[in-house]
Protein backbone atom coordinates (compact mmCIF):
# COMPACT_ATOMS: atom_id res chain seq x y z
CA UNK A 1 0.00 0.00 0.00
CA UNK A 2 1.21 3.63 -0.92
CA UNK A 3 -0.62 6.82 0.04
CA UNK A 4 -0.03 9.35 -2.76
CA UNK A 5 1.39 12.69 -1.19
CA UNK A 6 -0.62 15.94 -2.10
CA UNK A 7 1.57 17.27 -4.70
CA UNK A 8 0.75 14.12 -6.76
CA UNK A 9 -2.60 15.48 -7.60
CA UNK A 10 -1.45 19.01 -8.54
CA UNK A 11 -0.45 18.38 -12.18
CA UNK A 12 -2.23 17.54 -15.42
CA UNK A 13 -2.95 13.82 -16.50
CA UNK A 14 -0.07 13.97 -18.69
CA UNK A 15 2.25 15.43 -15.98
CA UNK A 16 0.73 12.79 -13.23
CA UNK A 17 1.82 10.15 -15.31
CA UNK A 18 5.06 10.96 -15.34
CA UNK A 19 6.40 12.50 -12.59
CA UNK A 20 3.78 11.35 -9.31
CA UNK A 21 5.99 8.89 -7.35
CA UNK A 22 8.48 9.20 -9.63
CA UNK A 23 11.26 11.61 -7.61
CA UNK A 24 15.17 11.30 -8.63
CA UNK A 25 16.52 8.67 -6.58
CA UNK A 26 18.36 9.53 -3.66
CA UNK A 27 21.69 7.95 -4.05
CA UNK A 28 22.60 8.90 -7.51
CA UNK A 29 19.86 11.24 -8.78
CA UNK A 30 18.70 8.52 -11.52
CA UNK A 31 16.36 10.83 -13.48
CA UNK A 32 14.42 6.83 -14.16
CA UNK A 33 13.53 5.10 -11.12
CA UNK A 34 15.37 2.29 -9.98
CA UNK A 35 14.16 -1.17 -9.91
CA UNK A 36 14.82 -2.22 -5.94
CA UNK A 37 15.46 -6.11 -6.77
CA UNK A 38 15.45 -7.33 -3.01
CA UNK A 39 13.37 -9.53 -0.69
CA UNK A 40 14.71 -7.65 2.81
CA UNK A 41 16.33 -4.63 4.00
CA UNK A 42 19.15 -4.45 6.12
CA UNK A 43 18.02 -2.78 9.57
CA UNK A 44 19.88 -0.53 11.89
CA UNK A 45 19.22 -1.89 15.24
CA UNK A 46 15.82 -3.71 16.36
CA UNK A 47 12.85 -1.68 15.34
CA UNK A 48 15.09 0.69 13.81
CA UNK A 49 14.56 0.72 9.73
CA UNK A 50 14.51 3.39 6.89
CA UNK A 51 10.85 2.35 6.71
CA UNK A 52 11.51 -0.91 4.69
CA UNK A 53 11.62 -4.27 6.88
CA UNK A 54 10.50 -7.28 4.18
CA UNK A 55 9.63 -6.90 0.68
CA UNK A 56 5.89 -8.31 0.13
CA UNK A 57 5.10 -5.61 2.66
CA UNK A 58 7.07 -2.62 0.91
CA UNK A 59 9.35 -1.92 -1.94
CA UNK A 60 10.27 1.16 -3.49
CA UNK A 61 10.13 0.34 -6.97
CA UNK A 62 6.11 -1.13 -5.89
CA UNK A 63 5.52 2.02 -4.41
CA UNK A 64 6.40 4.50 -7.23
CA UNK A 65 4.08 2.64 -9.27
CA UNK A 66 1.26 2.54 -6.69
CA UNK A 67 1.71 5.89 -6.23
CA UNK A 68 1.56 6.60 -10.18
CA UNK A 69 -1.66 4.80 -10.58
CA UNK A 70 -3.30 6.02 -7.69
CA UNK A 71 -2.50 9.60 -8.50
CA UNK A 72 -4.07 9.09 -12.26
CA UNK A 73 -7.24 7.82 -11.40
CA UNK A 74 -7.29 10.74 -8.51
CA UNK A 75 -7.28 8.09 -5.67
CA UNK A 76 -5.14 8.29 -2.25
CA UNK A 77 -3.97 4.88 -1.96
CA UNK A 78 -2.52 2.41 -4.76
CA UNK A 79 -1.98 -1.14 -3.94
CA UNK A 80 -0.12 -3.67 -6.76
CA UNK A 81 -0.70 -7.21 -7.38
CA UNK A 82 1.07 -9.58 -9.19
CA UNK A 83 -2.23 -10.14 -12.16
CA UNK A 84 -5.34 -8.18 -12.10
CA UNK A 85 -7.15 -11.65 -11.13
CA UNK A 86 -4.70 -11.09 -7.70
CA UNK A 87 -6.23 -7.54 -7.46
CA UNK A 88 -10.12 -8.84 -8.16
CA UNK A 89 -9.52 -11.71 -5.32
CA UNK A 90 -7.92 -8.69 -2.75
CA UNK A 91 -11.36 -6.85 -3.15
CA UNK A 92 -13.45 -9.48 -2.59
CA UNK A 93 -11.57 -10.77 0.54
CA UNK A 94 -13.13 -7.60 2.09
CA UNK A 95 -16.07 -9.48 2.35
CA UNK A 96 -17.11 -12.49 4.76
CA UNK A 97 -19.04 -15.84 4.38
CA UNK A 98 -22.65 -15.19 4.07
CA UNK A 99 -22.12 -12.11 1.92
CA UNK A 100 -23.73 -11.64 -1.19
CA UNK A 101 -22.15 -9.20 -3.98
CA UNK A 102 -23.87 -8.12 -6.84
CA UNK A 103 -21.80 -8.24 -10.20
CA UNK A 104 -22.52 -7.72 -13.86
CA UNK A 105 -23.02 -10.62 -16.02
CA UNK A 106 -20.62 -9.32 -18.73
CA UNK A 107 -17.85 -9.27 -16.48
CA UNK A 108 -13.99 -10.99 -18.02
CA UNK A 109 -14.34 -14.44 -17.60
CA UNK A 110 -11.81 -15.33 -15.10
CA UNK A 111 -13.81 -12.57 -12.61
CA UNK A 112 -16.82 -14.94 -13.25
CA UNK A 113 -14.54 -18.55 -12.62
CA UNK A 114 -13.27 -16.60 -9.41
CA UNK A 115 -16.65 -15.66 -8.58
CA UNK A 116 -18.54 -18.47 -9.20
CA UNK A 117 -16.16 -21.46 -9.33
CA UNK A 118 -14.20 -20.65 -5.99
CA UNK A 119 -15.40 -18.13 -3.65
CA UNK A 120 -19.21 -19.68 -3.89
CA UNK A 121 -17.78 -22.33 -2.44
CA UNK A 122 -16.30 -20.28 0.52
CA UNK A 123 -19.38 -19.07 1.73
CA UNK A 124 -19.70 -15.42 -0.48
CA UNK A 125 -23.13 -15.14 -3.29
CA UNK A 126 -23.22 -13.75 -6.58
CA UNK A 127 -25.87 -12.22 -8.48
CA UNK A 128 -24.66 -11.96 -12.09
CA UNK A 129 -27.30 -9.16 -13.78
CA UNK A 130 -27.06 -6.91 -16.61
CA UNK A 131 -25.42 -3.68 -15.41
CA UNK A 132 -26.79 -1.98 -18.52
CA UNK A 133 -29.99 -1.81 -16.42
CA UNK A 134 -29.68 -0.05 -13.45
CA UNK A 135 -33.14 -1.27 -12.54
CA UNK A 136 -32.37 -4.33 -12.53
CA UNK A 137 -29.30 -4.06 -10.51
CA UNK A 138 -31.42 -2.47 -7.36
CA UNK A 139 -33.73 -5.28 -8.04
CA UNK A 140 -30.53 -7.52 -7.08
CA UNK A 141 -29.63 -6.00 -4.10
CA UNK A 142 -30.87 -7.84 -0.66
CA UNK A 143 -30.31 -7.86 2.80
CA UNK A 144 -27.08 -9.94 1.99
CA UNK A 145 -25.67 -7.60 -0.36
CA UNK A 146 -22.45 -5.90 0.49
CA UNK A 147 -20.99 -5.31 -2.48
CA UNK A 148 -21.35 -3.52 -6.36
CA UNK A 149 -19.08 -4.74 -8.99
CA UNK A 150 -18.73 -3.56 -12.16
CA UNK A 151 -16.79 -3.32 -15.20
CA UNK A 152 -17.76 -0.78 -18.10
CA UNK A 153 -16.80 -1.19 -21.05
CA UNK A 154 -17.17 -4.56 -20.77
CA UNK A 155 -15.44 -6.97 -22.80
CA UNK A 156 -16.01 -8.49 -24.88
CA UNK A 157 -19.51 -6.91 -25.83
CA UNK A 158 -18.52 -3.28 -25.02
CA UNK A 159 -21.96 -2.46 -23.11
CA UNK A 160 -21.74 0.13 -20.56
CA UNK A 161 -22.90 0.21 -17.53
CA UNK A 162 -23.88 3.90 -15.83
CA UNK A 163 -21.95 4.78 -13.03
CA UNK A 164 -23.72 7.48 -12.01
CA UNK A 165 -26.75 5.31 -11.88
CA UNK A 166 -24.84 2.26 -10.17
CA UNK A 167 -23.26 4.87 -7.76
CA UNK A 168 -26.61 6.28 -6.72
CA UNK A 169 -27.77 2.56 -6.05
CA UNK A 170 -24.53 1.60 -4.23
CA UNK A 171 -24.95 4.57 -1.97
CA UNK A 172 -28.47 4.13 -1.10
CA UNK A 173 -27.82 0.68 -0.05
CA UNK A 174 -24.26 1.31 1.84
CA UNK A 175 -22.66 -1.19 -0.83
CA UNK A 176 -19.04 -0.72 -1.94
CA UNK A 177 -18.87 0.54 -5.09
CA UNK A 178 -15.84 -1.22 -7.17
CA UNK A 179 -15.42 -0.64 -10.79
CA UNK A 180 -12.87 -2.42 -13.35
CA UNK A 181 -11.27 0.62 -15.02
CA UNK A 182 -9.32 -1.81 -17.21
CA UNK A 183 -10.48 -0.78 -20.29
CA UNK A 184 -11.34 2.91 -20.11
CA UNK A 185 -8.31 3.82 -18.35
CA UNK A 186 -8.06 7.08 -16.38
CA UNK A 187 -7.48 8.88 -19.32
CA UNK A 188 -11.17 8.55 -20.76
CA UNK A 189 -13.27 7.20 -17.62
CA UNK A 190 -13.13 8.70 -13.79
CA UNK A 191 -14.90 6.02 -11.91
CA UNK A 192 -14.38 8.33 -8.68
CA UNK A 193 -16.60 10.77 -9.64
CA UNK A 194 -19.19 8.81 -10.08
CA UNK A 195 -19.13 7.36 -6.18
CA UNK A 196 -16.49 4.49 -6.97
CA UNK A 197 -14.99 3.42 -3.40
CA UNK A 198 -12.52 0.86 -5.42
CA UNK A 199 -10.96 0.77 -8.88
CA UNK A 200 -9.68 -2.29 -10.32
CA UNK A 201 -6.83 -2.46 -12.93
CA UNK A 202 -5.48 -5.12 -14.86
CA UNK A 203 -1.83 -3.48 -15.55
CA UNK A 204 -1.07 -6.04 -17.74
CA UNK A 205 -3.51 -3.99 -20.20
CA UNK A 206 -3.58 -0.72 -21.17
CA UNK A 207 -1.24 1.13 -18.26
CA UNK A 208 1.64 -1.06 -18.94
CA UNK A 209 0.92 -1.05 -22.90
CA UNK A 210 3.55 -3.07 -23.91
CA UNK A 211 2.41 -6.52 -23.11
CA UNK A 212 6.12 -6.99 -21.22
CA UNK A 213 4.65 -7.98 -17.75
CA UNK A 214 1.48 -9.24 -15.89
CA UNK A 215 -0.03 -7.36 -12.76
CA UNK A 216 -2.54 -5.76 -11.25
CA UNK A 217 -3.79 -2.57 -9.23
CA UNK A 218 -6.66 -1.48 -6.92
CA UNK A 219 -6.84 2.69 -5.85
CA UNK A 220 -9.04 3.91 -2.95
CA UNK A 221 -9.52 7.38 -1.82
CA UNK A 222 -10.66 5.95 1.78
CA UNK A 223 -8.49 5.50 4.74
CA UNK A 224 -10.17 3.16 6.44
CA UNK A 225 -10.72 0.36 3.01
CA UNK A 226 -7.11 1.36 2.47
CA UNK A 227 -5.81 0.17 6.07
CA UNK A 228 -8.03 -3.40 5.43
CA UNK A 229 -6.51 -3.61 1.84
CA UNK A 230 -2.93 -2.96 2.50
CA UNK A 231 -3.71 -5.63 5.51
CA UNK A 232 -5.10 -8.01 2.48
CA UNK A 233 -2.45 -7.32 0.38
CA UNK A 234 0.38 -7.98 3.13
CA UNK A 235 -0.97 -10.78 4.21
CA UNK A 236 -2.07 -12.92 1.27
CA UNK A 237 0.49 -11.53 -0.18
CA UNK A 238 0.08 -11.49 -4.15
CA UNK A 239 2.55 -9.09 -4.61
CA UNK A 240 4.86 -8.23 -8.20
CA UNK A 241 8.15 -8.30 -8.28
CA UNK A 242 9.90 -5.11 -8.66
CA UNK A 243 10.93 -5.49 -12.04
CA UNK A 244 7.33 -6.05 -13.12
CA UNK A 245 6.66 -2.81 -11.16
CA UNK A 246 8.83 -1.09 -13.36
CA UNK A 247 7.79 -2.15 -16.55
CA UNK A 248 4.40 -1.04 -15.39
CA UNK A 249 5.24 2.48 -14.26
CA UNK A 250 7.52 2.89 -18.01
CA UNK A 251 4.42 2.45 -19.14
CA UNK A 252 2.07 4.77 -17.42
CA UNK A 253 4.68 7.35 -18.35
CA UNK A 254 3.22 7.56 -22.36
CA UNK A 255 -0.60 6.23 -21.29
CA UNK A 256 -2.19 9.68 -21.94
CA UNK A 257 -0.16 9.64 -25.49
CA UNK A 258 -1.13 5.88 -26.17
CA UNK A 259 -4.69 6.37 -25.19
CA UNK A 260 -5.34 9.41 -28.12
CA UNK A 261 -3.69 7.02 -30.29
CA UNK A 262 -5.58 4.22 -29.83
CA UNK A 263 -8.90 6.21 -29.70
CA UNK A 264 -7.82 7.75 -32.93
CA UNK A 265 -7.19 4.19 -34.47
CA UNK A 266 -10.19 2.72 -32.53
CA UNK A 267 -12.66 5.30 -34.06
CA UNK A 268 -11.23 4.98 -38.17
CA UNK A 269 -11.25 1.29 -37.48
CA UNK A 270 -15.00 1.04 -36.66
CA UNK A 271 -16.30 3.31 -39.02
CA UNK A 272 -14.81 1.54 -41.13
CA UNK A 273 -15.82 -2.03 -39.96
CA UNK A 274 -19.74 -0.84 -39.95
CA UNK A 275 -19.76 0.06 -43.56
CA UNK A 276 -17.71 -2.99 -44.77
CA UNK A 277 -20.81 -5.62 -45.95
CA UNK A 278 -18.91 -8.39 -45.04
CA UNK A 279 -19.21 -7.73 -41.51
CA UNK A 280 -22.57 -8.10 -40.02
CA UNK A 281 -22.16 -5.85 -36.17
CA UNK A 282 -20.07 -3.47 -34.84
CA UNK A 283 -19.78 -3.26 -30.97
CA UNK A 284 -17.98 -0.03 -30.01
CA UNK A 285 -18.85 2.68 -27.86
CA UNK A 286 -17.49 5.41 -29.96
CA UNK A 287 -20.13 4.57 -32.97
CA UNK A 288 -23.53 6.64 -33.30
CA UNK A 289 -25.31 3.03 -33.60
CA UNK A 290 -24.17 1.86 -30.05
CA UNK A 291 -27.32 1.83 -28.43
CA UNK A 292 -25.65 3.29 -25.44
CA UNK A 293 -23.61 5.81 -27.77
CA UNK A 294 -24.92 8.52 -25.98
CA UNK A 295 -24.23 7.56 -22.45
CA UNK A 296 -20.39 6.60 -23.53
CA UNK A 297 -20.20 10.64 -24.39
CA UNK A 298 -21.57 11.56 -20.92
CA UNK A 299 -19.58 9.23 -18.84
CA UNK A 300 -16.35 8.68 -20.98
CA UNK A 301 -14.24 11.38 -23.13
CA UNK A 302 -12.67 8.55 -25.59
CA UNK A 303 -13.86 5.38 -26.56
CA UNK A 304 -10.28 3.85 -26.82
CA UNK A 305 -8.95 0.75 -29.19
CA UNK A 306 -11.42 -2.14 -27.72
CA UNK A 307 -14.13 -3.39 -29.96
CA UNK A 308 -16.04 -6.66 -31.06
CA UNK A 309 -17.06 -7.88 -34.76
CA UNK A 310 -19.70 -10.55 -35.72
CA UNK A 311 -18.67 -12.24 -38.42
CA UNK A 312 -21.95 -14.33 -38.60
CA UNK A 313 -20.07 -17.61 -37.72
CA UNK A 314 -17.49 -20.01 -36.67
CA UNK A 315 -15.73 -21.00 -39.68
CA UNK A 316 -15.50 -16.87 -41.02
CA UNK A 317 -14.10 -15.98 -37.24
CA UNK A 318 -11.65 -18.79 -37.89
CA UNK A 319 -10.86 -17.12 -41.45
CA UNK A 320 -10.35 -13.67 -40.60
CA UNK A 321 -8.07 -14.22 -37.12
CA UNK A 322 -6.25 -17.23 -38.84
CA UNK A 323 -5.57 -14.74 -42.10
CA UNK A 324 -4.36 -11.84 -40.57
CA UNK A 325 -0.41 -10.37 -40.86
CA UNK A 326 0.44 -7.56 -38.62
CA UNK A 327 -3.02 -7.83 -35.54
CA UNK A 328 -1.42 -11.16 -33.94
CA UNK A 329 -3.84 -13.68 -32.89
CA UNK A 330 -3.69 -13.75 -29.24
CA UNK A 331 -4.91 -13.34 -25.94
CA UNK A 332 -5.04 -10.04 -23.68
CA UNK A 333 -5.74 -6.64 -24.83
CA UNK A 334 -4.24 -2.70 -24.28
CA UNK A 335 -0.21 -3.09 -26.13
CA UNK A 336 0.98 -1.21 -28.60
CA UNK A 337 0.83 -3.62 -30.89
CA UNK A 338 -2.71 -4.61 -32.60
CA UNK A 339 -4.48 -8.16 -31.20
CA UNK A 340 -7.28 -9.95 -32.87
CA UNK A 341 -9.29 -13.11 -30.39
CA UNK A 342 -11.89 -15.40 -30.60
CA UNK A 343 -13.49 -15.19 -26.79
CA UNK A 344 -16.08 -17.57 -27.41
CA UNK A 345 -12.88 -20.30 -27.25
CA UNK A 346 -10.01 -17.90 -25.87
CA UNK A 347 -10.58 -14.96 -23.43
CA UNK A 348 -14.44 -16.30 -22.38
CA UNK A 349 -14.14 -20.63 -22.86
CA UNK A 350 -14.51 -20.10 -18.83
CA UNK A 351 -17.92 -18.15 -19.38
CA UNK A 352 -20.75 -21.37 -19.18
CA UNK A 353 -22.28 -21.74 -22.96
CA UNK A 354 -25.21 -21.24 -22.24
CA UNK A 355 -24.73 -17.63 -20.46
CA UNK A 356 -22.28 -16.76 -23.57
CA UNK A 357 -25.61 -17.14 -25.57
CA UNK A 358 -27.10 -14.94 -23.70
CA UNK A 359 -24.88 -12.01 -23.85
CA UNK A 360 -24.39 -12.42 -27.51
CA UNK A 361 -21.22 -13.80 -27.58
CA UNK A 362 -21.28 -15.90 -30.68
CA UNK A 363 -18.85 -18.28 -31.88
CA UNK A 364 -18.72 -15.76 -34.98
CA UNK A 365 -17.44 -13.00 -32.65
CA UNK A 366 -13.96 -11.98 -32.77
CA UNK A 367 -11.99 -9.19 -30.30
CA UNK A 368 -9.86 -6.62 -32.07
CA UNK A 369 -7.16 -5.10 -29.37
CA UNK A 370 -6.42 -1.94 -31.70
CA UNK A 371 -2.67 -0.80 -31.58
CA UNK A 372 -1.04 2.21 -32.63
CA UNK A 373 0.49 1.18 -35.80
CA UNK A 374 -0.43 3.39 -38.51
CA UNK A 375 -4.38 3.09 -39.13
CA UNK A 376 -4.17 2.72 -43.14
CA UNK A 377 -2.09 -0.47 -42.71
CA UNK A 378 -4.19 -2.20 -39.99
CA UNK A 379 -7.20 -0.75 -42.15
CA UNK A 380 -5.74 -3.21 -45.40
CA UNK A 381 -4.60 -5.98 -42.89
CA UNK A 382 -8.43 -5.71 -41.66
CA UNK A 383 -9.88 -6.01 -45.56
CA UNK A 384 -7.67 -9.11 -47.10
CA UNK A 385 -8.24 -10.96 -43.65
CA UNK A 386 -12.14 -10.46 -44.33
CA UNK A 387 -11.63 -12.33 -47.31
CA UNK A 388 -13.96 -12.44 -50.61
C1 LIG B 1 -11.30 -6.18 -17.78
C2 LIG B 1 -10.34 -7.13 -17.18
N1 LIG B 1 -10.21 -7.20 -15.84
C3 LIG B 1 -9.35 -8.05 -15.25
C4 LIG B 1 -8.58 -8.93 -15.99
C5 LIG B 1 -7.63 -9.89 -15.31
O1 LIG B 1 -6.33 -9.41 -15.40
P1 LIG B 1 -5.00 -10.32 -15.46
O2 LIG B 1 -5.05 -11.10 -16.74
O3 LIG B 1 -3.90 -9.32 -15.38
O4 LIG B 1 -5.03 -11.22 -14.26
C6 LIG B 1 -8.68 -8.91 -17.39
C7 LIG B 1 -7.85 -9.82 -18.21
O5 LIG B 1 -8.01 -9.93 -19.40
C8 LIG B 1 -9.59 -7.99 -18.00
O6 LIG B 1 -9.73 -7.94 -19.33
Amino acid sequence: MTRITDRDLTHGLATRSIHAGQQPDPLAGAVTFPIFQTSTYVQEGIGRNKGYEYARTSNPTRQALERNVAALEGGTHGFAFASGMAAVDAVLKLLSAGDHVVCGENVYGGVHRLMDKILSRMGLAFTFVDTRDPAAVAAAVTPATKMLYAETPTNPMMRLADLSALGLIAKAHRLLFVVDNTFATPVFQRPFEYGADIIVHSTTKYLNGHSDMVGGMLVTKDDELAERLGYIQNAAGAVPGPFDCWLAVRGTKTLPLRMRQHDANGRRIAAWLEQDRRVQAVFYPGLPSHPQHELAQRQMSGFGGMMSIETGSLERAARMVERVRLFALAESLGGVESLIGHPATMTHAAVPQAMRAALGLTDGLVRLSVGIEDVDDLIADLDQALGA
